[in-house]
């Protein structure tokens, strides 16, 4: 097993250390500097662990993101191999503007395990591990795809819910959902969380769908993985710069639907420190000179905890 507990807490800490970087910048309506801060704590916190690891997603290509870019290796390189995905602050928006669902997110793998996503947009789909896995589909209109879930939810259409991001880009759905009767939980941001509300019944949300963003779709699979949720994703590329991208990184089928198994692989880790409070987790707390933070943790195929970590302000 690679991922040992002590490189377990290690990565806690990571994600911590970054929320706790960006605390300065709740509410102060700045993103960039927020993602700064946590980008560069990140990665050097990475960088001091005994391990030998590759950023598969990162902040972007190194053309356009000198830290964590993806292919950036990192850490001292006497340890695993590991492939890791960062999203230093997923919903800047809420950080910036000091709303609920802040999150500092690390996903990690044993080498070539997890998926090298390109930043295009993605469409997905995320149901619990209580849906047979061939009920939901891509390939599926939302109409059969609510019905099957109904069927193998034994509730009423009109009693589920759907998670979505509120995008114009999805008025078709939510015109077909309304006409349905579903209830929607619209998110105004933040998709990782959003799709691992379909993970346990206190959050009441039946299923996850729509566009957002591929590298959160991978991140969000990981954490999935380890629920035993499902999981579906589909690249969409706008620009032929996007597909140039992604045909550099391997992709050949661009119109290919990946399965949770294909991203990711194995044993892994997944990490989500809360930066403001949300469904999840708290967000960071200073109190008496002392950061309190608190973790979603899910080691796949051992644990899912939310850890509490207390962290000196130096
Ligand atoms: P950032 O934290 O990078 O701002 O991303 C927030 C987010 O809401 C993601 O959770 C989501 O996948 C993506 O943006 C959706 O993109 P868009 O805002 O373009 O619809």
């Amino acid at each position: 097993m690679s991922l040992n507990k002590n490189i377990i807490n290690k990565f806690i800490n990571v994600t911590s250390l970054a929320a706790i970087a960006t605390y300065k910048y709740i509410g102060k309506k700045n993103k960039i500097a927020a993602d700064k801060a946590a980008v560069d704590v990140m990665r050097s916190e990475i960088n001091k662990l005994n391990i030998a690891a590759k950023i598969v997603i990162g902040e972007g290509e190194l053309d356009d993101a000198p830290m964590l870019y993806t292919g950036e290796k990192l850490g001292t390189g006497n340890g695993p191999s590991l492939d890791i995905a960062v999203d230093p602050v997923e919903g800047t928006n809420f950080v910036a503007n000091n709303l609920p669902g802040g999150l500092s997110v690390i996903a990690v793998s044993e080498e070539n395990n997890l998926f090298n996503a390109p930043e295009t947009y993605m469409e997905k789909i995320a149901t619990s591990n209580n849906i047979p896995k061939d009920a939901i589909d891509l390939d599926f209109s939302v109409e059969k795809n609510i019905k099957n879930l109904s069927d193998a939810t034994g509730k009423k259409i009109n009693n589920l819910t759907v998670c979505l991001l509120d995008r114009p880009r999805h008025k078709d759905i939510i015109q077909k959902l309304n006409k349905l009767g579903v209830k929607i939980k619209f998110i105004t941001d933040g998709d990782v969380s959003g799709a691992l509300l379909v993970t346990s019944k206190k959050y009441d949300v039946d299923i996850f769908i729509g566009v957002g963003g591929g590298p959160e779709g991978v991140l969000a699979a990981a954490a999935l993985d380890a629920f035993n949720c499902n999981f579906q994703g589909r690249f969409l590329f706008k620009s032929e710069k996007d597909i140039l991208v992604a045909k550099k990184m391997g992709i050949k089928d661009l119109n290919k639907k990946y399965d949770i198994k294909e991203i990711i692989k194995g044993e892994s880790l997944f990490c989500a420190t809360g930066i403001t409070d949300g469904d999840l987790v708290k967000g960071v707390l200073l109190h008496q000179n002392k950061f309190f933070t608190e973790t979603l943790v899910t080691h796949k195929n051992n644990s899912i905890n939310i850890v509490k970590s207390e962290i000196a302000n130096t």
